[in-house]
């Protein structure tokens, strides 16, 4: 299949265009920095230069280009700002980015779209030791801040599932590690000694490895159902408590600065919603079953000692 990428320099999208090349996929990767270029025709993919949020410099960039299927693997989470707001750059990814791919994937012709959604979409609560999966209610809000990044988990889901003539496919990833992704910034952090490790009890999560993630988006690309969403989690959650203690010691970081909660709360609310008052153990049976898909990494423990 041809494939219009948008991310495909990112944590995720650099060994997805590994895994699309390796499946005999051919790439166009829309980037925004033309110094990138060679991150992607090193992965075997030809680039054209937008910013997502520019739907007009999108369509200008997409002119003459034909693919089958657009994905939609961008974010703005690198650099998250402290204090989550409406104007938070992934949260317009995920609803005006998602809206002007839609029209670029009518302009270039293609019939199916996969998007990034978030398991947090279950809702930034502790939903305890009770496995969740797609059956459950999705878009749930907390009362906090987080609803505005569950609301734009929502608003990607719904419109590609609405789209007239594409079929719409949302992966619901766990949460990312491994090379560029959330182990590699907790473990900078830890080396740069900031405090990010709540006292006490934390939540617990479902995790992914981007290997895992890369491969599941192929999965969905080729067997996905329009208007289904699959879990993208690996087989064991855990707590961030031992997530980052397990980030510490494989990366030979100093150990995490312990931080009263309050703190937190204070000075970066979202995270403190994500990392303390939220559980979720989920479920990715039905993108087994149905994509044919499981992950290669158990556990985050399997896949950080595995680098
Ligand atoms: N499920 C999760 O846990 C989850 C989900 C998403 C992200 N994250 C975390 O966030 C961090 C980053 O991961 P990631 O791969 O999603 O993000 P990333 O590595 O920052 O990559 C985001 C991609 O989107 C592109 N992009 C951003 N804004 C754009 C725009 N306006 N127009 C076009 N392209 C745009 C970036 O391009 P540039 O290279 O030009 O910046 C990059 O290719 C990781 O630590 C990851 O763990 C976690």
């Amino acid at each position: 299949m041809k494939v219009l990428l948008a991310g495909a320099t990112g944590a995720i999208g650099l060994p997805l265009l590994s895994a699309l090349a390796a499946s005999g996929h051919e790439v166009v990767a829309v980037i925004r920095d033309p110094a990138k270029r060679r991150l992607v025709t090193d992965r075997g993919a030809t680039a054209v230069i937008a910013d997502v949020l520019d739907r007009d410099a999108l369509l200008r960039a997409v002119d003459g280009q034909a693919a089958d299927v657009v994905m939609h693997q961008a974010t703005a989470l690198r650099k998250p700002s402290r204090k989550l707001g409406p104007d938070d750059p992934t949260i317009a990814l995920r609803e005006r980015g998602t809206a002007h791919l839609l029209d670029a994937a009518r302009a270039v012709g293609a019939r199916r779209f996969v998007t990034q959604s978030l398991i947090t979409g279950y809702g930034y609560l502790d939903h305890g030791d009770r496995i969740l999966t797609e059956d459950d209610e999705f878009g749930v809000h907390a009362g906090t801040v987080a609803d505005l990044v569950t609301d734009s988990s929502l608003a990607t889901e719904r419109q590609v599932f609405a789209a007239d003539g594409i079929e719409g496919i949302a992966l619901r990833y766990g949460m990312f590690y491994g090379p560029n992704a959330f182990s590699d910034l907790f473990a900078d952090a830890m080396r740069k000694r900031a405090p990010i490790l709540p006292r006490g009890k934390t939540g617990t999560t479902s995790f992914i490895h981007v290997d895992d993630a890369a491969a599941a988006a192929v999965a969905a690309m080729e067997h996905g159902r329009g208007g289904e969403a699959y879990n993208i989690v690996d087989d064991q959650p855990m707590s961030w408590r031992d997530f980052i203690t397990t980030v510490a010691r494989v990366h030979g970081t100093p150990r995490p600065v312990v931080t009263p909660r309050w703190l937190i709360r204070l000075a970066v609310p979202y995270l403190g919603c994500l990392l303390i008052d939220t559980t979720l153990r989920i479920s990715h049976a039905k993108a087994t079953r149905n994509l044919g898909w499981a992950p290669v990494h158990a556990s985050v423990t399997d896949g950080l000692t595995a680098r």
